[in-house]
């Protein structure tokens, strides 16, 4: 049906000993673990559909195994600018170079998972797709590239992908299933996403100073009462309502009425509620003004859809007040409803080691504020945290495991930490972290913010570690100290020999922070010092890195 192989006619062979007749093989492309669930409830659908299943990490998987497989379906995720994630950039550079050879006998399908607010919206899943079908693959149906409310979308696809893997496996499997292994996903928490955890905010300090162009803020959350545990490295996932004047002020524009009810999740709510709790207001995204610019009618909405480059910066600037401000319609709540996307958790890296903290999690955050036409306005879960939120109120959070983000195993290792601005947070919880264990492993902090007065994030506190000897070197950027502007990687290039000295021992790179430029700048110093401190050939030094990540000696939190 599918073309898959036949068995050879003729002796049977006992079923205990046949080869499998067609399984399906899944593989993920994960960054921060969503690819990687969905990847594991697939697996779970087609199980549970009789379907002789396979599961690897990219990282895990050799493309020439491509070869041999006659289904194969692909959940990949992209990390900021339209690159693999980190556990899949060697899996996706070979595939590109074609590695795989001819795959004419390989049935397969893609979900992409991605944020259309970034230009290479699921170019991860979109190259799969490509490099496949270049290898003569055939498509089982259509790749879904899944924005970041993906949960209704990615369930549809599931269902139809494993309903025709089943089609064409269940004949020649029948006799053959794997046993249905229960999903083993280790210790799992009650609480997660879709059922977060009402904890309490204890603390909201602000930590930068009185004349900083930035609202810093340090977090302290009491996960006291959940079951819920996190390491250094993992992020938390807060889920936020949005402010009650902005929601006042675009229910009279489109005008309706706040307690106009509607349906959310099948349950009859009023109009503004869902605004507040439900929908993404703080954000413009393409799938909005496509839809309002027919609504409203507006020319000048409809000619920015036809202009994709001029359409996402629009979206960068624009929250959707500011959209429904271009040319102002009435609305039914139904086509208002249907405009919008799903609010999202917003991810932060935690800022603290449960081995320190025990039952709080710690948060360094940017609140997101800004003017528009003369109206103060603010982010999302920032300001939720910083303005709307009381100390002692509840906010709903759930733990965001990151396996790709860890402290070396071996304590004894040293590690260097590139972690300007917020990107400190992750840093914060490595050295709680080594502090209580008594790591002997050797710490280098490269801290990179605007004004050392105003800026220089939990300055006491590594103070206090260069001190007792558990921070050996710490370098500091001030950018705007001085008349030239001073980024981490002018420290890491002025520092480079002591660097690649440490890389030599076998030291751990870590970055945390901006993916744009600065994760990109430093990325660049890095080739740079190893080739010149190492003396190798441009190539060669980025060999040299490129073995690093692969070794997951070189790790990175960028968003
Ligand atoms: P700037 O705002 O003065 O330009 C944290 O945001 C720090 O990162 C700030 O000091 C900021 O400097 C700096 N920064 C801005 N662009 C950067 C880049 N490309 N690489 C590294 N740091 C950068």
């Amino acid at each position: 049906f599918y073309g898959i192989s036949q068995q050879p006619s003729g002796i049977a062979a006992p079923a205990a000993a046949a080869q499998p007749a067609g399984k399906l093989t899944i593989i993920y492309a994960s960054q921060t673990g969503n690819a990687k669930g969905l990847a594991e409830s697939l697996k779970a659908q087609a199980q549970a559909a009789g379907v002789a299943v396979e599961l690897f990490n990219a990282a895990d998987y050799k493309v020439k195994q491509l070869k041999k497989e006659t289904h194969v379906l692909i959940v990949a995720s992209t990390n900021g600018e339209g690159e693999a994630p980190d556990d899949a950039i060697e899996f996706h550079k070979q595939l590109k170079a074609g590695k795989a050879g001819k795959l004419d006998g390989l049935h397969y399908g893609v979900l992409g998972l991605g944020d259309s607010s970034y230009e290479f919206f699921c170019q991860t899943g979109k190259d799969f797709d490509e490099y496949l079908q270049k290898a003569g693959a055939t498509s089982l149906l259509g790749r879904l590239d899944c924005d970041v409310d993906y949960d209704a979308a990615a369930e549809s696809w599931s269902q139809s992908v494993v309903a025709l893997v089943q089609d064409a496996l269940q004949a020649d499997a029948a006799n053959d299933v794997a046993p249905v292994v229960p999903l083993t996903q280790g210790a799992v928490s009650l609480y997660n996403k879709k059922n977060p955890f009402a904890a309490e905010l204890v603390t909201n300090q602000k930590i930068t100073g009185r004349d900083s162009d930035k609202d810093i803020r340090h977090f302290e959350i009491s996960l006291d009462g959940s079951d819920l545990s996190y390491q250094p490295g993992d992020a938390l996932g807060v889920w936020f309502s949005n402010d009650e004047k902005l929601v006042d002020t675009l229910l009279a524009l489109v005008e309706l009425a706040p307690e106009t009810s509607v349906k959310v999740d099948n349950e009859p709510v009023g109009i503004r509620e869902a605004l507040i709790n439900h929908y993404e207001l703080t954000q413009g995204y393409v799938g909005f003004v496509q839809a309002y610019a027919e609504l409203s009618g507006s020319d000048k909405l409809k000619a920015l859809v036809e202009d994709k480059a001029a359409l996402r910066e629009y979206c960068a600037s624009h929250q959707i007040l500011d959209i429904v401000r271009e040319q102002p319609a009435g609305l039914t709540a139904e086509q208002l409803q249907g405009a919008l996307r799903r609010l999202t958790p917003r991810l932060y890296s935690i800022a603290s080691a449960q081995a320190e903290v025990e039952d709080e999690v710690h948060l360094t955050v940017g609140v997101v504020r800004f003017e528009q036409d003369g109206e103060p306005r603010s982010g999302g879960a920032s300001s939720f945290l910083s303005d709307r939120l009381q100390e002692g109120g509840q906010v709903r959070v759930f733990v965001e495991h990151n396996d790709n983000f860890r402290l070396p195993a071996n304590d004894e290792t040293p590690v260097i930490m590139v972690g300007p601005g917020t990107g400190i947070a992750p840093f914060r919880a490595f050295m709680q972290q080594r502090e209580a264990q008594d790591a002997t492993g050797q710490n280098w902090l490269f801290f990179g913010n605007p004004h050392f007065t105003q800026d220089f994030l939990y300055q006491t506190e590594w103070q206090r570690y260069v001190k007792s000897g558990l921070l050996n070197k710490i370098s500091l950027a001030f950018s705007r100290d001085q008349q030239e502007k001073v980024y981490v990687q002018h420290k890491l290039r002025e520092q480079g020999a002591e660097v690649y000295a440490w890389l030599e021992q076998g030291a751990h790179f870590y970055v945390c922070g901006d993916a744009n430029k600065m994760a990109k700048d430093v990325h660049e110093a890095l080739i740079e010092l190893v080739a010149e401190h190492g003396g190798r050939s441009r190539e060669q030094a980025e060999e040299y890195v490129d073995a690093l990540r692969s070794a997951k000696r070189y790790q990175r939190d960028v968003y």
